[in-house]
């Protein structure tokens, strides 16, 4: 730990509101906290704390606030960007809200459900399954991302095409602000224009204007039909074609629509436990199709068939099959699931979370590809993702047999390589997952004076002391 750390009196002082069993600090114990999923951020820091309660969290920020201690907020750590890891310096402390895992209430009448900031979003899945309802935000990381964390980071996932990322199925907040106020913001309103919108603020924060502690969510009613679909395409062009198609013939019944290309496919079935080849010769692209309808499981049928017929008609689809039972429906989501993960066998992976207008996909692709082959040649493009939302994941796979640590020292160049094409099709250099400590300063770089500094006058109004996740989003002179 770096001296200029707590003391060990006010370590001892935060302890004690917590109680002593509620604490990490243990290095070993304190180690998977450290660090995050991609391994890009190495965190120092003295303590974790497990607050049980809203109060519980409020003393602590009220003493942090008071100490000039800084906080890091951490859920199920599943985040991409560095967001939840504690800086390097070794000052800052951790507060989970693993305790703060209750689902408070479920209101299939409202169409609410509210939950504590540490609720597993799968327990959140599950409670509305079991009130007849669903709460449709839908991640790889669903077992063990926490709620608080998806609504700090905004989380999109794969239900983003007829649901909206998980802003939209937010309506109310319970949030600590950094001071230790508690802002009690827990409104079931559909309707609610009354001066500026505090809740939208919290939202995609990452934590650094406060923690949410709970939240009021919005649940829909479970389809009746639900059909999934895996076609072989030639090209992403293709793909779109054929999304423009699903959306026409389904509207709000097409509930996802992603891309992938035959390298995904095969790291996945070459990495990952009982994922097999989709379909029965390998194809450039693939694309992934759900249906969910509210009135028959015979209308997805009838959707699924269609939007196939059409396709193959079109000389859009070259292959594809339809799902037979749930569990092949879930064996292909699997597969796509795992995208992320079959990656890491193939050594470094230079990744863009990026967003362009749908329309723009397939030339935004071919462009970024060309840059990135002269840049590194034998590189291996990886580019899947929602294509519904306009949301690509452009992953690059080192070449093969290359040094991993020289491959991933490029990656700020190879992200000065994509992410100008991105930002001339108008896109977004952070779709879904935030900006945290990977993005913080190219945020700054590619924002307008104006906003840098309307964040940053958001920032100090919240957080005076400047405890709340530093230098986190936007760093304050
Ligand atoms: C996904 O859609 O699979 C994730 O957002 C991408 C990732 O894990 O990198
Ligand atoms: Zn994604």
């Amino acid at each position: 730990m770096d001296i200029s750390g707590p003391k060990p009196e006010l370590l001892d002082r935060f302890a004690a509101i917590v109680g002593e069993n509620h604490v990490l600090r243990d290095p070993e114990d304190l180690a998977p906290h450290l660090v995050e999923g991609r391994g890009l951020y190495h965190g120092v820091s003295p303590m974790l704390l497990k607050p049980g309660s809203t109060e519980e969290v409020s003393a602590i920020l009220k003493l942090a606030s008071e100490t000039g201690t800084p906080i890091v907020p951490q859920t199920g750590n599943t985040g991409m960007v560095g967001g939840q890891t504690p800086r390097a310096g070794g000052s800052d402390l951790i507060v989970s809200l693993e305790r703060m895992n209750r689902i408070r209430e479920v209101d299939p009448v409202a169409n609410v459900l509210v939950a504590d900031g540490g609720a597993i979003l799968a327990d959140v899945q599950k409670a509305a399954e079991a009130a007849g309802r669903l709460f449709p935000l839908s991640l790889g990381s669903e077992g063990s991302c926490r709620i608080g964390g998806n609504l700090s980071t905004n989380a999109g996932g794969t239900a983003v095409l007829a649901y909206g990322n998980t802003r939209q199925l937010c309506l109310g907040l319970e949030v600590v602000l950094p001071t230790g106020e508690i802002w009690d913001g827990l409104r079931r309103l559909k309707k609610d224009n009354t001066g500026y919108d505090l809740r939208d603020l919290f939202i995609g924060a990452e934590g650094t204007l406060g923690i949410i502690t709970g939240a009021v969510l919005k649940l829909f009613p479970q389809p009746v039909g639900h059909q999934v679909a895996m076609a072989g395409v030639n090209s992403p062009d293709d793909a779109l074609r054929l999304f423009e198609r699903a959306s026409n013939l389904c509207g709000t019944a097409l509930t996802g629509f992603e891309l992938m290309p035959r390298i995904g496919v095969e790291f996945t079935v070459r990495h990952m436990e009982g994922v097999r080849d989709p379909l029965s010769g390998p194809h450039p692209w693939y694309t992934l199709i759900d249906i969910s309808t509210s009135d028959s499981p015979e209308t997805a049928e009838r959707m699924i068939q269609a939007l196939l017929e059409q396709g193959f008609e079109a000389g859009l689809v070259q292959d594809a099959v339809i799902a037979s039972s749930v569990a092949q429906q879930n064996a292909l989501w699997h597969m796509r699931e795992s995208m992320s993960d079959a990656q890491k066998p193939e050594g470094g992976s230079i990744k863009h979370d990026v967003s362009v207008p749908v329309s723009k996909i397939p030339a935004f692709m071919t462009e970024a590809d060309k840059a990135v082959l002269e840049a590194v040649p034998g590189a291996r493009i990886c580019a899947f993702g929602h294509l519904g939302d306009g949301n690509i994941h452009y992953n690059i796979s080192q070449p093969v047999g290359a040094d991993k640590a020289g491959f991933l020292a490029r990656w700020r160049e190879v992200n000065a390589i994509v992410h100008p094409i991105v930002l001339a099709a108008g896109g977004s250099i952070s779709a879904e997952h935030g900006i945290g400590q990977l993005k913080r300063d190219e945020l700054a770089a590619i924002r307008s004076p104006i906003e840098m500094d309307l964040m940053r006058r958001i920032k100090k109004a919240f957080d005076p002391a400047g405890i709340m996740n530093p230098e986190k989003v936007v760093s304050l002179p």
